[in-house]
């Protein structure tokens, strides 16, 4: 199977936040997991580098959009390291190799008539002596009268057109500004219609995409596809390539969203590789991204690849809801957030990931509270897993001098873990990431239960050939929840892996016999409850939000 999975690309104007990972992780679990089944995987993503509130940043630092770029790019990769992303490939959209991609698709789309030139009426502001596109305007959302910018009201999700926007005002200086006319060009989404209208019944019949993108999408085609600008009069961006037009840029959404597109194929020109697996029409492909990135992954990418004949269309959309922070809405310009440079330089990764995942908001907004991401490392990771894994190979290297024992596995529990292989693996490629740990870890938590029932610190005095299959038992346990929490939990298993010198996981039953352990070392330390008032203080001593 070939299996592509896009992760959304970050604006590069300022840090990642809990937010960001708490959408995105989805993707490298998903690529962690199909690795090890073996299927063939590229997960790519990278930088947006070209939107508008790039220029406004650098604008507001008296810099150019290049540097601030340049600044987040760098950061995001660390940050994506730190916490074990495995893009096979990452990259940025101000490369000249995305805006050549971008440019020739632009072409194709001109030339199949789906992008036309129009004369339209846009905002014009007579102090800053410019047009203004989307993003620059801000207003009352038509619709349902809160506070709007020019693309998309994201209280009510409504889709806009810069000039619907009541009380428009010029972001730039605050002056409402007037309507001038001017040629832009247009993608006829209109013509998408019916083959989006059956598309997407078809995703629903099959239970494919998360709820919230069904139905969002279904309300958007039931309005009705209208025809988009997709040229913008901006400072940086995709040029047109059209004589004439190359001051106008592409729109960036159309230009993003094609990043899938253009990082494959600069993965595969560097790696000697041919991209074409991971666009055909039976491609398995995942977006990963929050719920405000639905219509560009669910209804303009897809008219993208319509129009340019290519049939490979989302098979997944894993689109999360939001994370709030402390019961709050998370938000940058107040700094009520959680940022991923801090966190990733005083917490352990897998800490992250698992309560991302535990607590994914896959159906409805979650909360991300310091006490509750404290108690969950400490009681599931430390407490269960960890203590599982240590109490065993310990007693292993006191009793057997680290020589793991022969002796009968359960039967029973060698029955479960091919089960868990089987149920938690379908889960996974369902995008139901948090039922997929929750049956890990109560799997952990019944090992424990194993353990203490057959008080193997007992049944060595006792019964020394049980004691044995005790044990063998809980290595066989400690091996197959490293593989099977490896999606998940990267950082200990691969500790798990040398503990039991395992060459390479897998996604399916591992034995591990007689080998001598590796200096085992407790995998997870725990957290000092302190930490919690430590950081909520900081939250709010940060934020202007007391
Ligand atoms: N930069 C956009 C955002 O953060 C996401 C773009 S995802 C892409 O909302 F696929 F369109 F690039
Ligand atoms: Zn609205």
């Amino acid at each position: 199977m070939n299996v592509l999975i896009g992760g959304a690309w970050p604006y590069a104007n300022g840090s990642l936040h809990l937010g960001h990972i708490a959408s995105l992780l989805p993707g490298d679990i998903l690529a962690r997991y199909y690795r090890l089944k073996g299927e063939n995987v590229l997960y790519v993503s990278g930088s947006d580098c070209n939107g508008t509130p790039i220029t406004i940043r650098a604008r507001q630092e008296g810099c150019t959009a290049k540097a601030i770029a340049d600044r987040y790019h760098q950061e995001f990769r660390e940050c994506f390291e730190k916490l074990g992303f495995t893009y096979d490939y990452y990259t940025r959209t101000d490369s000249e190799h995305h805006h050549k991609i971008v440019q020739k698709i632009f072409l194709e789309l001109l030339d199949n008539k789906k992008v036309y030139k129009k004369e339209m009426e846009q905002a014009f502001c007579g102090t800053c002596d410019q047009f203004l596109p989307d993003r620059f305007v801000e207003g009352k959302c038509p619709n349902c009268g809160k506070d709007a910018r020019g693309d998309q009201c994201d209280h009510c999700s409504k889709i806009l057109d810069p000039l619907e926007l009541l009380k428009k005002i010029c972001k730039l200086c605050g002056e409402s500004p007037t309507t001038r006319a001017t040629e832009h060009f247009y993608f006829q989404l209109s013509a998408f219609q019916a083959q989006l209208e059956s598309y997407v019944r078809s995703v629903s019949e099959k239970g494919l995409w998360r709820d919230n993108a069904i139905k969002l999408t279904e309300r958007y085609l039931k309005e009705g596809l209208h025809d988009r600008a997709v040229s913008r009069d901006l400072p940086i961006g995709v040029p047109v390539p059209v004589k004439g037009y190359e001051d106008k840029k592409i729109y960036v959404w159309m230009e993003a969203v094609s990043g899938y597109y253009s990082a494959s194929k600069k993965w595969a020109e560097e790696n000697n590789e041919d991209d074409s697996a991971f666009w055909r029409e039976d491609t398995m492909s995942y977006y990963i991204h929050g719920k405000d990135n639905i219509p560009f992954h669910s209804i303009i990418w897809p008219s993208i690849l319509l129009g340019i004949n290519n049939h490979s269309l989302p098979s997944q959309i894993v689109s999360n809801e939001y994370l709030t922070v402390e019961g709050r809405k998370l938000s940058t310009s107040k700094n009520w957030a959680v940022w991923i440079p801090d966190l990733v330089d005083h917490y352990h990764p897998d800490s992250i990931r698992y309560f991302l995942t535990i607590n994914a908001p896959e159906n409805r907004d979650t909360d991300f509270s310091w006490r509750e991401f404290v108690y969950s490392h400490n009681s599931e990771l430390l407490g269960a897993y960890g203590n599982f894994v240590n109490r065993t190979l310990k007693f292993i290297e006191k009793s057997f001098a680290g020589v793991i024992p022969n002796g009968k596995i359960d039967e029973q529990i060698e029955v479960k873990v091919k089960t868990l292989y089987s149920e938690a693996g379908v889960l996974i490629e369902e995008a139901h990431f948090k039922q997929a740990l929750e049956k890990l870890f109560e799997f952990v938590r019944s090992a424990n239960k194993y353990f203490d029932v057959k008080q193997p610190w007992v049944q060595v005095k006792e019964s020394p050939e049980e004691c044995k299959a005790t044990l063998a038992t809980c290595v066989y346990i400690i091996a197959n929840l490293a593989q099977l929490l490896s999606p998940f939990l990267p950082f200990s298993s691969d500790c798990v892996r040398e503990f039991l010198a395992i060459q390479e996981l897998e996604w399916e039953p591992i034995e591990v016999n007689s080998i001598t352990i590796n200096d085992v070392q407790p995998l997870f330390e725990r957290l000092d409850v302190s930490v919690i008032d430590l950081e909520v203080r900081k939250l709010r001593e940060q934020s202007s939000i007391q």
